[in-house]
């Protein structure tokens, strides 16, 4: 399905989605699940380090057959998630049959109405006793994680197409080991290049332990890759400073990693995340400066999500149109926005949508659009505040309620032709 037919060309043009455009939403485990108390984000919220608990979340561990009745009324024909190491093997070695066989329903369930999972293998969230033994930090420790890779792809190969081995390694190694956001809450350069390195070898790893399984076992070829976080770097004034911090923010954080991937040949696709853009001004020569500072000027205001991040749909179109060289389909696994304005998200979606059609008129080769998220959900250290979702979570109830973007997004993928 991520070939390039003629036909995709052809539907583009005509400005529509071509027909076998995937279309869907994700979540994350720790994110939606609820209860998931091996991993390090619960231990860490029990401690009181983080903003609020996830507790039990949208309870979508048990509810996930009426969440994705939802999905399918929706008229989505994919969906992303992510599949919770820590409820695999709680303790180490101490692997646990029913929580594989608990996603291996969740597959069953999806497939049964018509929908593509794309699975998630990490996003964001580790066993304590992996994180007690020094986590990301030590290059030795790839092992366990690749045994859990084995361990699922071997269980799950037959109903699985599509994988993402890492969700957003980036993000990943600079809020836990850079910012010291999130768990283990540290604030180091170095940690934060080791962890980044480690997680690139493990990709590395773990794509050739997926591709051989698949062959062992006689199965077409899966398609695996990371899901980049791309943002949109622009500059504020034409200056030489500001055009210098551009590149190099863009060869850093948007490029770097997938290219070291692509040198070894580890990504059948590019999955993409783009949610914003970061406008830069650099008023010194120093690393930092030209790595970090953005204008705080608000010389360019744009509309703005409800943790004050900008929109800037063109952003996504321009991204799209530079990852062309790397002759790969294209994945967009997250796109989304928090708001309390409805109207606000159903423009976002359709602004986005309209820059890839863009982007596919131009011969960007895109696979299919995955909203972030399904569900309002845990929003890692901001809380429950941020609402992302296509459908309203009230979380005293559990009740969940579709917004009219949700509805909005499924005329379009109807008719492939945004409205
Ligand atoms: C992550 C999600 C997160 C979303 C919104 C992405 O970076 O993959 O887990 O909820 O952005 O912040």
């Amino acid at each position: 399905m991520l070939g390039f037919s003629f036909f995709r060309c052809y539907n583009a043009l005509m400005n529509k989605f071509p027909q076998d455009f995937f279309w869907g939403a994700a979540t994350s485990s720790h994110q939606v699940e609820g209860g998931n108390i091996y991993n390090d984000w619960w231990q860490a919220e029990e401690k009181h380090q983080l903003k609020e608990a996830s507790l039990s979340a949208c309870e979508h561990y048990k509810l996930y057959p009426q969440d994705f009745a939802i999905a399918k009324e929706l008229g989505h024909n994919c969906h992303r998630f992510s599949i919770e190491w820590s409820r695999i093997e709680p303790r180490e070695g101490d692997f646990q049959p029913q929580a594989i066989q608990h996603y291996r329903q969740v597959i069953a369930e999806l497939k049964a109405k018509g929908m593509e999972p794309v699975v998630t293998l990490h996003h964001f969230t580790n066993p304590v006793w992996f994180s007690e033994k020094g986590g990301w930090t030590n290059f030795k420790l790839q092992k366990y994680f690749l045994r859990f890779v084995e361990k699922i792809t071997a269980a799950l190969a037959a109903e699985v197409k599509y994988w993402i081995t890492i969700n957003e390694p980036l993000v990943y190694s600079s809020h836990a080991y850079l910012l010291g956001a999130w768990p283990p809450k540290q604030c180091s350069l170095w940690q934060t290049a080791k962890v980044t390195l480690n997680l690139a070898q493990t990709h590395i790893k773990a794509y050739r332990i997926i591709h051989r399984i698949y062959r062992e076992k006689g199965l077409p070829g899966p398609l695996v890759s990371i899901a980049a976080n791309l943002q949109a770097f622009e500059i504020c004034r034409p200056t030489l400073k500001n055009k210098l911090a551009r590149y190099l923010r863009n060869k850093l954080y948007n490029f770097y990693f997938i290219e070291l991937l692509l040198r070894k040949k580890t990504l059948d696709y590019i999955g993409v995340n783009y949610y914003s853009r970061n406008l830069i001004d650099t008023r010194h020569w120093g690393v930092r400066s030209l790595l970090l500072e953005t204008c705080q000027e608000n010389h360019h205001p744009l509309r703005k999500n409800s943790l004050g991040w900008d929109i800037y749909p063109h952003g996504l179109y321009k991204l799209l149109i530079s990852l062309k060289k790397y002759n790969l389909p294209v994945f967009i696994t997250e796109n989304g926005i928090c708001t309390g304005d409805d109207d606000l998200r159903w423009d976002y979606i359709r602004e986005h949508l309209e820059e890839t059609l863009r982007a596919m008129e131009e011969g960007v080769r895109v696979a299919g659009y995955i909203y972030w998220s399904l569900l309002d959900n845990f929003e890692w250290d901001k809380g429950f505040g941020p609402r992302f979702g296509l459908v309203h979570v009230d979380y005293p109830t559990q009740k969940r309620s579709i917004r009219e973007s949700a509805r909005k997004l499924a005329e379009v993928i109807k008719s492939g032709a945004i409205i």
